[in-house]
């Protein structure tokens, strides 16, 4: 499975049914027949293993996944499993991915690869502190030497704790002070390996420093872990339908970043629209979300306010530059991402990458989400695309079965009136008698959307994302 002798063969991916999605996939990543089996399988998750996952377990809750296309990193071709419950999030994804792509594609780099350990030290006097410290670092290399004991075969494979770091906050309501033990966890996102490391390296510090320990625990502001994409983009790319203002829309994205980086109000929907490409990635391969979440969030106030996660500016060609840098907390191994029949499928689709190269291709897939949703915004505004795409949902909501959810949502588009409202009323004139006659009950009624009675009678055929009537 090797991604560098990848041919772009997945346009119009989208515009195939569910088993010639699969077929292409099949020869896009060398899948075998117990991954297109499994990949076709409804319920790839036993309860078995939900049990085991989590306490107190009585189903699942599942989510699609689908293939954003075209992402083209360090020269490599990868097509990236979203597992996502929002419409137009792949789309928009793959469409920025492929401008990326025909100006070059994203190039990423590792600034850094260490998890944070930190240990608190409490009931220090304020001025003691300095001599805390010249005890904690005068220690460095045995310290360093008892963490790297806890986890031996870590080290043989070439990672380890690297360094120890005093913070003091003499300031604080009670003054404390905390330890950081930074560590590189290799293919792992780490979060128990660097905990076991901090409660182990505590009676230690203690023993050295006579400070009453208090937490012990990773941080996940992974500032240590840090990752940085990049791209440009062709300007005529961006250019709407049937016009030459490519140049226009760049320096309009461009002016939406610094309304984000001036507004934490408009910040947060910028980096939501980041994010719509990087959590769909995490979840997909089977990885910690939250951590991810709350460390990324955090990093986007390393200016001291809540700003944009991405920077977008023009160079002297007129050609629109992108950079994301954030901390990513990512394993490939461990865990649910070992365990989850569906994490292990999407790491073999994207030919099984390092956590680090997953890093980069979650960034790259966030910034181009973040580029299409600038552009539509920038442009004809983003209910045109989005809610193109949210149609169906609206359709099968308002009680559409079978062909009529696909022929509701068409005449919403076409007429350019894509709302709840307007489902409900073209479900009523589309005269779904018919329906309540093929599936034996009542319509909905147009006040009240029952969408459970409507869903009572479906089911995905996978056909192209369309639910028919069974
Ligand atoms: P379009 O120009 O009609 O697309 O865009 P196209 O038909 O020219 O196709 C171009 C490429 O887009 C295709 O290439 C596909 O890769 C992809 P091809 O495969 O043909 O070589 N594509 C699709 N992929 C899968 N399924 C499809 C599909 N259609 C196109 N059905 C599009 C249409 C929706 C992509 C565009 O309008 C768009 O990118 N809109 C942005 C939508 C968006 O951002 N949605 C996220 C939800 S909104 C949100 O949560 C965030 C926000 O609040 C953030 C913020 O405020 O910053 C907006």
């Amino acid at each position: 499975m090797n991604n560098n002798s990848k041919t772009n063969s997945l346009s119009g991916f989208y515009k195939l049914n569910r088993a010639d999605r699969l077929e292409r996939l099949r020869h896009f990543c060398g899948l075998d027949d117990s991954s297109i089996k499994l990949l076709s399988s409804d319920s790839p998750l036993k309860f078995e293993l939900s049990n085991l996952f989590v306490e107190n377990a009585i189903g699942q809750f599942s989510l699609p996944l689908g293939l954003v296309t075209n992402v083209h990193l360090n020269s490599k071709e990868y097509c990236v499993p979203f597992a996502v419950e929002e419409s137009s999030v792949i789309a928009a994804s793959s469409n920025a991915a492929k401008w990326i792509k025909a100006s070059g594609g994203f190039s990423g780099m590792v600034a850094g690869n260490e998890m944070i350990g930190q240990i608190q030290l409490l009931d220090l006097v304020a001025g003691s502190m300095e001599d805390v410290r010249q005890i904690i670092l005068n220690e460095k290399t045995r310290l360093l030497k008892i963490a790297n004991d806890v986890h031996p075969r870590l080290t043989q494979r070439g990672g380890g704790a690297r360094d120890i770091v005093f913070r003091p906050f003499p300031n604080a309501a009670t003054p404390f002070a905390v330890v950081h033990v930074h560590i590189d966890t290799c293919e792992a996102m780490g979060a128990n390996l660097v905990n076991t490391v901090c409660e182990e390296l505590a009676p230690h510090i203690q023993a050295l420093t006579g400070a009453r320990i208090g937490l012990k625990i990773l941080s996940n502001y992974a500032t240590e872990r840090l990752f940085k994409v990049q791209c440009k983009v062709d300007p005529k790319l961006l250019a709407e339908r049937g016009q030459d203002n490519g140049a226009e829309v760049a320096a309009k994205i461009c002016e939406a970043t610094d309304f984000a980086n001036s507004d934490p109000h408009r910040a947060a929907t910028h980096n939501k629209g980041v994010m719509n490409g990087v959590d769909p990635v995490l979840i997909a391969t089977g990885n910690d979300w939250r951590a991810n979440e709350a460390g990324i969030h955090a990093y986007a106030c390393k200016q001291g306010s809540y700003g944009s996660l991405s920077a977008w500016q023009m160079d002297e060609d007129g050609w629109l530059i992108g950079e994301i840098e954030a901390p990513m907390q990512i394993g490939t191994v461990g865990g649910i991402t070992r365990l989850h029949p569906m994490a292990q499928k999407s790491l073999d689709i994207l030919g099984r990458p390092s956590s680090n190269e997953l890093a980069q291709i979650a960034l790259s897939t966030g910034l181009a989400s973040n580029l299409a949703a600038l552009r539509a915004l920038v442009t004809t505004g983003i209910q045109a695309g989005h809610m193109k795409l949210h149609a169906k949902n609206l359709a099968l909501s308002a009680g559409a079965l079978g062909h009529h959810i696909e022929e509701v949502a068409s005449e919403m588009v076409r007429n350019n009136k894509v709302s709840q409202t307007e489902a409900e009323r073209l479900v009523k004139t589309l005269n779904c008698s018919c329906l309540s006659a093929e599936n034996g009950e009542d319509l909905p009624s147009t006040e009240t959307p029952k969408p459970h009675s409507a869903q009572k009678n479906i089911a995905n055929d996978g056909d192209d994302g369309h639910i028919q009537s069974q």
